[in-house]
C-alpha cells in the first residue's frame, strides 16, 4: 500500500498531503493506523480540532500529523504521570509547494489547534517575509530577526518564500537571517514555532545552505496541486460559506474552465485555492451587478450565481 508519510535516514518525516502517488527512494515504514475511529469522550478538544480540520478539503496526512501529535502530548502527560521520562520534540516545519495550495491557511489552523493542545501559549501567527528579517547594514538583519522570533513567542512565525533568504549568496544580509533563525529556533524551541514556506525545488536548494537547517525541521510537509474534484470542493465550500450556490450550467462552465486551465497553465503558476477563490469573489460581483440592473431581488436570484456571471480571467 502506498503509504504517504515517509521516514528519512535523518529522522525527518515527510508527509504528503493529498495522498497522489508519488515516487520516492526512501524506504517506506508501515505506518498502523494510530487514531482509533471512535473518539474517548475526555477528548473533546481533539473533536473540536477534527471539525476544524474537516473544513479543509483533502490533506489527510497533514490531518493525521496534528491528532498524532495531540495523541502523544497526552500520552507524554500520562507517562509524566506514572515517573517515566516525557521529552519535548522541536515542531517546527518546512512547507512546500505551489501557490494557493493552502499553506498559509494550515499555519494559521496549526495556530489556533497547538494554542487549544497547550503545545503554544497565545497561537498567533507572524507572517513575515524577506523584506522583514533582512537588513540594511551590518547588525540590523540580526536585531531584525531576533525581533520577529520576539513577537511570535507564544506562537508560530511564518515565513512565506523562504528561499529568497539564500537570495544574494555569502556577502548578502539574508545568510544573516538564517544563522540568527537556526540559533534561536533551538534555543527557544519550545517557545515558537517556525514554519518555513515556499515552493518545493527552491526549498530543497535553501536546506543546502546552512549545515542545521535541515535536521532542525522535523516536519517537512508537501502541498501538491489540487486535482479538479478537490477545487470543485472548495469552490462549493467558499460559496456554502459565503451563502451562494451555482446553477446547474454555472457549475459545468467552471469545471470545464478549470480542465482547460490546469492544462494551458505551467502547473507552477497556477494558484490552485486562489484561483477558485478569486474567480467566485468576481463572480459574486458580476451577480450583484446583474441583478441590480434586472431590479430582481428574489431570494433564489440573491443566492444563484448563473453562468454568466462567471468571471474567468487571470489572477
Ligand atoms: N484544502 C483547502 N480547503 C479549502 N480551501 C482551501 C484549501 N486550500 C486552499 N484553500 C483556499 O485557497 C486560498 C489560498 O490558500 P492559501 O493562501 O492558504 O495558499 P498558500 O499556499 O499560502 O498560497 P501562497 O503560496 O501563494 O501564499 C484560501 O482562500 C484558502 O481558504
Ligand atoms: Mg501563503
Amino acid at each position: 500500500m502506498d503509504q504517504p508519510i515517509r521516514m528519512k535516514s535523518n529522522g525527518q518525516i515527510t508527509v504528503s498531503l493529498n495522498s497522489q502517488k508519488r515516487k520516492s527512494l526512501t524506504k517506506e515504514l508501515p505506518v498502523p493506523p494510530v487514531v482509533p475511529k471512535v473518539i474517548p469522550p475526555e477528548h473533546s478538544a481533539l473533536k473540536e480540532i477534527e471539525d476544524e480540520l474537516g473544513a479543509l478539503v483533502g490533506m489527510e496526512e497533514m490531518k493525521r500529523m496534528i491528532k498524532e501529535i495531540y495523541a502523544w502530548i497526552f500520552v507524554n502527560k500520562k507517562r509524566e504521570e506514572v515517573g517515566m521520562k516525557a521529552r519535548k520534540q522541536a515542531l517546527h516545519m518546512m512547507f512546500k509547494g505551489n501557490p494557493g495550495t493552502g499553506k498559509t491557511t494550515v499555519a494559521r489552523l496549526i495556530g489556533k489547534l497547538f494554542l487549544k493542545m497547550n503545545v503554544l501559549s497565545k497561537g498567533h501567527l507572524i507572517e513575515a517575509e524577506r523584506a522583514d528579517l533582512v537588513g540594511e547594514y551590518i547588525g540590523h538583519t540580526a536585531q531584525k530577526t531576533r525581533d520577529l522570533i520576539k513577537k511570535a513567542q507564544g506562537g508560530i512565525l511564518f515565513i512565506d518564500e523562504a528561499y529568497s533568504l539564500g537570495r544574494g549568496g555569502e556577502k548578502d544580509f539574508g545568510k544573516e537571517a538564517i544563522d540568527t533563525l537556526v540559533k534561536h529556533m533551538e534555543d527557544k524551541q519550545h517557545e515558537f514555532i517556525l514554519i518555513l514556506a515556499g515552493y518545493s525545488r527552491e526549498m530543497d536548494h535553501f536546506l543546502t545552505l546552512n549545515p542545521g537547517l535541515h535536521s532542525r525541521f522535523p516536519l517537512v510537509i508537501d502541498f501538491p496541486n489540487y486535482t479538479i474534484d478537490q477545487l470543485m470542493e472548495i469552490a462549493s465550500r467558499m460559496l456554502d460559506e459565503r451563502e451562494y450556490t451555482l446553477s446547474h450550467e454555472a457549475e459545468k462552465k467552471l469545471k470545464d474552465h478549470l480542465i482547460w486551465v490546469k492544462a494551458v497553465l505551467n502547473p507552477n503558476s497556477f494558484s490552485n485555492g486562489r484561483y477558485v477563490r478569486n474567480i467566485i469573489e468576481k463572480s459574486i460581483r458580476a451577480q450583484a451587478m446583474r441583478l441590480l440592473l434586472q431590479n430582481s431581488f428574489d431570494k433564489h436570484e440573491l443566492l444563484t450565481l448563473r453562468s454568466n456571471d462567471l468571471v474567468f480571467e487571470e489572477d
